[in-house]
């Protein structure tokens, strides 16, 4: 491989699980993993430790390794970025712009950043969202979405920089925990489900949210990345969707498997956050244009929730 891979914050829910289909991809010594923290797993790879906001050390990994890549992956979510709204907006922003300036100045060639589902806001139609509709967004994680996505398009319009970019939905995976966003409650679930606890949700039972298991997330990352520079005709971020449930839903379908598990409903501060987000999305451009498709529906999500999680819950600390 003549340039190799970076994946900043790759400790996380999503990075855990990316580094190790980057490497069986690509090869475990071409993708580099790094964040601010240790990793939460063993590694097969090189791992560095890098903080995001500090350019001269990114510069530093990305010319020791000839790194061609980033997926850049560290970022505040929505209800952690709600506590320390100027540190997100900081973090979110500026770890943006250190990425594109690298590809700006041609030093790496291709970029992955994602947006979310809280670039939509409560003027924004809930259904079915559409590609292109309002998008108002109330939380300061939300604004600096769509202020990334405007600047991902315009580098690429200004700069020609190859960056590519999903709003995920709420992902949900088992094999590392989610880090401070509104939708954490539906891995959370599972954990207390498998260990005969009951959840107390802090959003109410019919709140319905955009939600997609995290193997087709990890697919719809990979795909966008490897699919012909000309298919990809959104620069900003494509919308894509994989299920939407309510907690409720979702708990009589963990009670399939598990009848005497119980749920109790206190609604906090994340209600008013999901209340402004969309219901479920029209992802009609990414099938078109890279051929996205999920795999899992809820029914398959929670099986394979509850089968992989039980096997990995005895090792937890
Ligand atoms: P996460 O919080 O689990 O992981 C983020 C990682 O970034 C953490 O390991 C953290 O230590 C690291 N990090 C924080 N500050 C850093 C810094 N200064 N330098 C280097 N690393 C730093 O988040 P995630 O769920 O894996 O999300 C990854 C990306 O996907 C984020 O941009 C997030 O907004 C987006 N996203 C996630 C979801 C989801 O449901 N998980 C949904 C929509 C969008
Ligand atoms: N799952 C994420 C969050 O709740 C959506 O971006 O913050």
């Amino acid at each position: 491989m003549a340039g190799k891979v970076l994946v900043i914050g790759s400790s996380g829910q999503i990075g855990t699980e990316l580094v190790e289909a980057l490497r069986a991809l690509k090869g475990n010594e071409n993708v580099i993993a790094s964040d601010i923290r240790e990793p939460q797993i063993e590694q097969t790879g090189p791992f560095e430790i890098l903080d995001i906001l500090n350019k001269v050390q990114l510069l530093e990994i990305v010319e020791k390794y000839n790194i061609k890549e980033i997926y850049l992956l560290a970022a505040l979510l929505s209800a952690t970025a709600e506590k320390n709204p100027a540190f997100g907006w900081d973090l979110n922003m500026n770890s943006l712009f250190n990425v594109l300036d690298l590809a700006k100045e041609k030093i790496i060639d291709k970029i992955f950043w994602p947006s979310s589902i809280a670039v939509f806001g409560p003027t924004t139609p809930q259904q079915n969202t559409p590609q292109y509709t309002i998008m108002e967004p109330t939380t300061v994680y939300g604004i600096s979405k769509q202020a990334g996505e405007r600047w991902c398009e315009y580098y690429f319009n200004k700069y020609d920089v190859d960056v590519r970019s999903i709003r995920y939905p709420g992902l949900i995976g088992y094999k590392s925990l989610p880090g401070g966003g509104t939708t954490d409650y539906a891995v959370d679930i599972f954990h207390k489900a498998l260990k005969k606890e009951s959840l107390e949700c802090f959003l109410s039972e019919d709140t319905t949210l955009p939600m997609m298991y995290m193997s087709d997330a990890i697919k719809a990352t990979i795909g966008i990345m490897e699919a012909n520079g000309p298919s990809i005709k959104i620069r900003s971020s494509y919308n894509i969707a994989g299920v939407s449930f309510s907690p409720k839903e979702i708990t009589h379908e963990i009670q399939k498997s598990i009848p005497d598990f119980n749920i109790t409903y206190k609604p906090d501060y994340r209600q008013e956050i999901a209340d402004s987000w969309p219901q479920s999305i029209d992802d009609n451009h990414a099938k078109l244009d890279w051929n996205w498709s999920p795999d899992y529906d809820l029914t398959k999500l929670s099986n394979t929730m509850l089968e992989n999680l039980k096997l990995a819950l005895p090792q937890e600390k």
